[in-house]
């Protein structure tokens, strides 16, 4: 995946499913092309293959249970994923916290099928606990900063910082996102500049009028 990345999780936000979810993944597709910036998008699991077949960003899962497909009921195979074109799912998010044995059987399932792991954490403890699974990605997110309008990148570049270099200290290997409140290219700057690969963010994007702009705006700067 090119870096920088921006990845905006759709979460479960009214406004981000359904044809709201084509509307932001067709404002993001023309500004990745305009920018040259990689700008992914997780939706919902009933809009990832209606996303995946009619875009050409990279389109993730928001989870994945790491399970062989067979007798399981309501869960979300790697396969299944893979098959739908999904190019990787979001481990662990926050508002989707799962086992570190979980955590491990998502990040194997998902590299099993080529697919890409985007593991989050909410330290940097665990973000270096996380690296040691060898994902593509780790996600540092502070809980109390998602949804809050306030940025990590202003109210707390440091975690950014120590995040990057304990991850790299356990994996060089594993990129670092960072996410929480972020909204306008000066967050992405400076997530960059504090040696990330790019963002995880979602409400700026995914509840604003005009998502376009926000988007434009997000990669003004990178
Ligand atoms: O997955 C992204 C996320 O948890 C951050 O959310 O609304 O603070 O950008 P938000």
């Amino acid at each position: 995946m090119p870096s920088p990345l921006i990845l905006v999780n759709l979460k479960s936000y009214k406004e981000g499913m359904g044809n709201r979810a084509h509307q932001i993944t067709t404002a993001a597709q023309l500004i990745a092309k305009e920018s040259g910036v990689t700008i992914g998008i997780a939706p919902t699991y009933i809009d990832l293959h209606p996303l995946c077949h009619h875009f050409t960003v990279p389109i993730f899962a928001q989870h994945v249970d790491g399970y062989e497909p067979g007798a399981h009921t309501g869960h979300i195979t790697a396969d299944s994923l893979r098959l739908t074109g999904a190019v990787g799912s979001l481990v662990n998010h926050s508002e989707r916290r799962l086992t570190l044995a979980d955590i491990e059987g998502a990040v194997r399932a998902l590299q099993a099928q080529k697919l890409v792991a985007v593991v989050c954490t909410n330290n940097e403890m665990t973000s270096a606990a996380a690296a040691a699974l060898a994902p593509e990605y780790v996600a540092i997110e502070p809980p109390e900063l998602i949804g809050s309008g306030v940025s990590v990148s202003k109210a707390n570049p440091e975690i950014i910082r120590r995040s990057v270099s304990l991850v790299h200290a356990v994996n060089p290997k594993t990129k670092v996102l960072t996410g929480a409140g972020i909204q306008t290219g000066e967050c992405v700057k400076i997530a960059v500049d504090l040696g990330t690969d790019g963002v995880l963010l979602a409400s700026s994007v995914v509840k604003a009028q005009d998502p376009g702009a926000v988007l434009r705006d997000l990669v003004s700067k990178l």
